[in-house]
């Protein structure tokens, strides 16, 4: 094992989450292939965090104000930043001089979407465009992570959001009444309710519509007057008044690509949409970088001592691509389950394992805790999957059993996991 190393200490301050720890994670998220890198070692924070999650505003402020001081471009109308520095949020890899809490220091921007940087730029393109943003992909891409991450650095404002289900009404994406004060009062601006999108409008900001392609075709179209009025009319009103969009609203939706036969798009909503497609993430490397960071970083809000060894989420991934891609390294062909064993499913498997090793193990995450926890990732509702993660253990698990003994401790538990 490599010299420890640890990513945090105590945290003296509620305010220290994901702001202060993040810069020092980047280490383990690119460092150099297995076996040369230091164990991430998560220690009890002194505090508990006032929330379970803060938005990505307010956990990356730091970063965000030290991009903001380090500008030297023009943000678009309403913009806290411009578009350049916002790429520079998103794909990290500086450190910036800044002055924060009145006190000079050094930032490090750290990247919080793995992927194609081109594909950052188009969407932070459309942004300021006059078209909005659709993000379509796999579940468990990160399309709703870089949506946030988005609208935190656009607008400093992330939770301005519409959850599209099936339930998602008219009255969601525009506005509704206060009940009993219309009866009371009568219909009057004071007593509308407005929606997300119509808070966006008014503050120039951004409305995130998370799924959108649950929602049913005629609330669907109830976006298309949002988005080529830029305006929302109230025809209870006298005069039917207009509720306009300052300079800056946009819209970021997200899609997943296996719900598109669910409710496609209809036509005037696609024409107003730009699409930028988000593939899974095509290397291994790359993979368990995100896996890293973001256990990591998940281990931390929930305050969990623990410590992982590189070369057991290098296990980990390893084993998510081989029965993703139906195919293990040494070219066996393997069964694919129906999950679709996301990178978010092997961040999700390692923290699984990490609450294992410390609430009934000695801390330590060993290969054994991701083969206890790989069959909750892996079979969901049909339970014939269970048969995938069996074939998994004898045609490759098995075999590297033999001269590894990590994959040898991984074998023994999933085989006693899939029974
Ligand atoms: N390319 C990526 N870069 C950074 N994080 C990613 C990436 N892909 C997945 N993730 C992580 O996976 C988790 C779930 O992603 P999410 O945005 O909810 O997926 P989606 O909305 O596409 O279903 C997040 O914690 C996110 O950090
Ligand atoms: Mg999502």
């Amino acid at each position: 094992m490599a010299t420890k190393k640890k990513t945090t200490t105590n945290k003296t301050s509620k305010k220290t989450s994901a702001k202060a720890e993040a810069p020092r994670e980047r280490d383990e998220a690119e460092g150099a292939a297995p076996g040369g890198e230091a164990e991430i070692v998560v220690e009890a924070p002194a505090e508990a965090a006032e929330v379970l999650r803060e938005p990505a505003e307010l956990a990356y402020a730091d970063q965000l104000e030290a991009l903001r001081q380090n500008d030297e471009d023009r943000p678009p109308a309403s913009w806290r930043l411009s578009p350049r520095a916002v790429l520079r949020y998103i794909v990290g890899g500086e450190s910036l001089a800044a002055s924060i809490d009145g006190r000079t220091r050094t930032v490090e921007i750290t990247r919080k979407f793995f992927g194609d940087d081109a594909l950052v730029e188009r969407a932070i393109v459309t942004l300021a465009s006059e078209r909005a943003l659709l993000l379509v992909g796999e579940p468990g891409t990160g399309k709703s992570w870089l949506s946030e991450h988005l609208a935190a650095a656009i607008c400093g404002n992330s939770s301005l959001t519409i959850q599209g289900t099936a339930g998602t009404t008219e009255e969601h994406i525009k506005y509704s009444w206060n009940v009993a004060r219309v009866i009371a009062e009568g219909y009057a601006l004071d007593n509308l309710v407005p929606s997300p999108t119509m808070n966006a409008m008014r503050t120039g900001g951004l409305l995130r519509f998370e799924e959108i392609t649950r929602c049913v075709p005629d609330v669907q179209d109830a976006l298309v007057s949002v988005l080529s009025d830029k305006a929302i009319a109230v025809p209870e009103l006298p005069r039917s008044p207009l509720v306009w969009a300052k300079p800056g609203f946009n819209v970021i939706a997200t899609a997943n690509s296996r719900d598109q036969g669910v409710n496609e798009l209809s036509a005037a909503l696609k024409r107003r949409f730009n699409y930028v497609h988000i593939p899974l993430i095509a290397d291994a490397r790359t993979e368990r970088a995100v896996v890293t960071q973001r256990t990591t970083e998940l281990m931390q809000r929930y305050g969990i001592e623990a410590r992982v060894e590189p070369a057991v989420l290098d296990l980990l991934t390893t084993v998510f691509r081989e029965i993703r891609e139906g195919k293990s390294n040494e070219g066996v062909g393997l069964k694919k389950p129906g999950t679709t064993m996301s990178t978010a499913e092997a961040i999700g498997c390692a923290l699984d394992a990490t609450l294992h090793a410390r609430y009934f193990g000695d801390g330590r995450v060993s290969a054994a805790d991701i083969a206890r926890n790989l069959a909750g990732s892996v079979v969901k509702e049909d339970l014939g999957d269970l048969a995938a993660l069996r074939e998994y253990a004898t045609l490759v698990a098995k075999k590297r059993a033999a001269d590894d003994p990590r994959w040898r401790e991984f074998h023994e538990a999933l085989t006693v996991a899939v029974r």
